[in-house]
């Protein structure tokens, strides 16, 4: 029996790095998985066929813009009335701009906002009155050890995670008694598309700072989701676990 039988789960950016990695790993525990993002249809292929390797045909693909709040209603109102009530939502898309401040347009600063932050109040305003209804949910947050260190020409990304991990604790407390658990996780470096931006002087500086002295790989997150994401993480509120090779030490 897995860890999240029969649960419903909702993950936002699935198509690729830490969402694909966390959505497989529900599946393998058992749960029915919604996978969202940005990408065409085409885009879901790689995670779909690791969830179908598993032998699971319980998942549904759904493209959206986390950032645009009547896609984000109309989603939800989808996966209600095809798949049903959510037990978990992963707020995890995730953009990274790299800009100095001041270069940086607003366009730019906006972006950034707009899907880490803005996307993850959407997606969690989607389904968290169901939640309450039902005094049942666990949502995680994927932000970032940049929120909690900075980031020099991160600052838009550190904001927004801030932000996040902010938000985070606030839910938390407003939904703790009522069934709902809320929590973050603010992964170090870790090999995705995400980093591949990254000059390679970044790079050597990154790994000369690292403690562990190597980027993170996906299957070193997914863990503290699953933990976040099931009973074995009743305790938790408001928390911000970190898998970060030693980044931030708490
Ligand atoms: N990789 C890292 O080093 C690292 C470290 C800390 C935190 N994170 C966070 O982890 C999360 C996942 O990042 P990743 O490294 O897997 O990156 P990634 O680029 O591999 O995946 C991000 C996914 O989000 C999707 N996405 C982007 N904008 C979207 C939007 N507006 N609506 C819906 N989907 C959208 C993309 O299409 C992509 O599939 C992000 O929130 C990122 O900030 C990553």
């Amino acid at each position: 029996m897995g860890k999240l039988e029969g649960k419903v789960a909702v993950v936002t950016g699935a198509a690729s790095g830490i969402g694909a990695g966390i959505s497989v790993a529900f599946a393998k525990e058992g749960a029915t998985v919604v996978l969202l993002d940005l990408v065409e249809e085409s885009g879901f292929s790689s995670t779909v066929s690791q969830i179908v390797a598993l032998g699971s045909d319980h998942y549904f693909t759904y493209r959206c813009d986390v950032a645009d709040e009547q896609q984000v209603n109309e989603m939800a109102i989808w996966v209600s009335a095809n798949v049903g009530d959510v037990d978990i939502v992963v707020n995890n898309a995730g953009i990274f701009i790299e800009s100095s401040v001041v270069d940086m347009t607003t366009d730019i600063w906006d972006k950034v906002l707009g899907v880490n932050l803005r996307g993850t109040f959407l997606v969690t305003r989607a389904f968290l009155r169901s939640m309450i209804e039902r005094k049942s949910g666990k949502i995680v947050n994927i932000a970032s050890q940049l929120a909690q260190i900075g980031g020099t020409e991160a600052s838009a990304y550190a904001a927004s995670k801030g932000g996040v991990i902010a938000f985070t604790k606030s839910l938390a407390r407003e939904v703790a008694t009522l069934g709902i658990s809320v929590n973050a996780i603010a992964p170090g470096p870790i090999k995705t598309p995400l980093l591949d931006g990254e000059t390679p002087e970044w790079r050597e500086r990154k790994l000369a700072e690292l403690p562990i002295g190597r980027f993170g790989e996906v299957s070193e997150v997914v863990p503290t989701a699953i933990l976040l994401a099931s009973e074995d993480g009743s305790y938790y509120v408001g928390a911000v676990l970190g898998p970060n090779g030693g980044d931030v030490m708490n």
